[in-house]
């Protein structure tokens, strides 16, 4: 006597097996928006999309207006393999926010790099545009690689800034010393991509552990 009840046992094993395939996600494969900020070292964001795609993570980046003025957003879209969101008003497919969602979805936040401008706007909680949103609305980690002329990073109201977001959980990479593209040379450089790379990694299997 054919066993009818064994046949459907097997076969729902089959599709339930062919199901896993289909939404198979790679293990260790995380979400970074990549935040990238007018200054002259946002060109360095094109290697560090590069790399964190080699990591085998999910890169969405969200530029400043003023970021698009040093780098196209079809450089950091070819390498990221994925939209660069610029504008609020890029958002037309979802009914839902595309700022918001990406705040939800990202596993970390990395702004790379930062501008004095940013981290003013992050200690006060602006969101005038995407990137500072996403940076209120996340509750990813943050890390941030900033990049300025020495005096700016000198400045008091930057020293204070830096504080407040660290005070805050904000995590901070450099900035290094060295021969600044203003001409100058101190601490203002952008530190070394592949490091900020390496501390990202860290950051994303650190969190890996504590939601796990
Ligand atoms: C050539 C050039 C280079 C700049 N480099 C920097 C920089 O490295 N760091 C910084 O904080 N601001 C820099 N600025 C100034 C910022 O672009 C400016 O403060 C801008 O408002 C930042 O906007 P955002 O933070 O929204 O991208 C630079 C401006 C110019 C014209």
């Amino acid at each position: 006597m054919i066993d009818m009840a064994a046949i459907d046992k097997s076969s729902r094993r089959k599709v339930d097996k062919s199901l896993r395939k289909v939404v198979d996600i790679p293990p260790g494969r995380k979400s970074v928006v990549l935040g990238v900020t007018g200054s002259i070292a946002a060109y360095k964001s094109a290697e560090l999309a590069s790399l964190l795609v080699k990591q085998a993570h999910e890169v969405f980046v969200v530029m400043t207006q003023d970021a698009t003025e040093f780098i196209s957003p079809l450089t950091l879209q070819t390498l990221s393999k994925n939209p660069v969101m610029t504008s609020f008003f890029d958002e037309k497919e979802n009914w839902r926010p595309g700022h918001i969602e990406l705040a939800d979805r990202a596993n970390l936040l990395l702004i790379a790099p930062a501008t004095a401008h940013i981290l003013a706007e992050l200690v006060h909680g602006f969101a005038g545009h995407p990137l500072a949103a996403i940076a209120l609305a996340t509750r990813a980690p943050i890390l941030v690689a900033p990049a300025m002329n020495g005096k700016m990073w000198a400045h008091p109201a930057t020293v204070e800034n830096v504080e407040k977001l660290k005070a805050r959980g904000v995590e901070f990479i450099g900035p290094e010393e060295g021969m600044l593209a203003c001409g100058y040379e101190g601490l203002g450089r952008l530190w070394k991509v592949n490091e900020i790379a390496f501390r990202a990694e860290f950051l994303l299997s650190r969190h890996d552990k504590l939601i796990a």
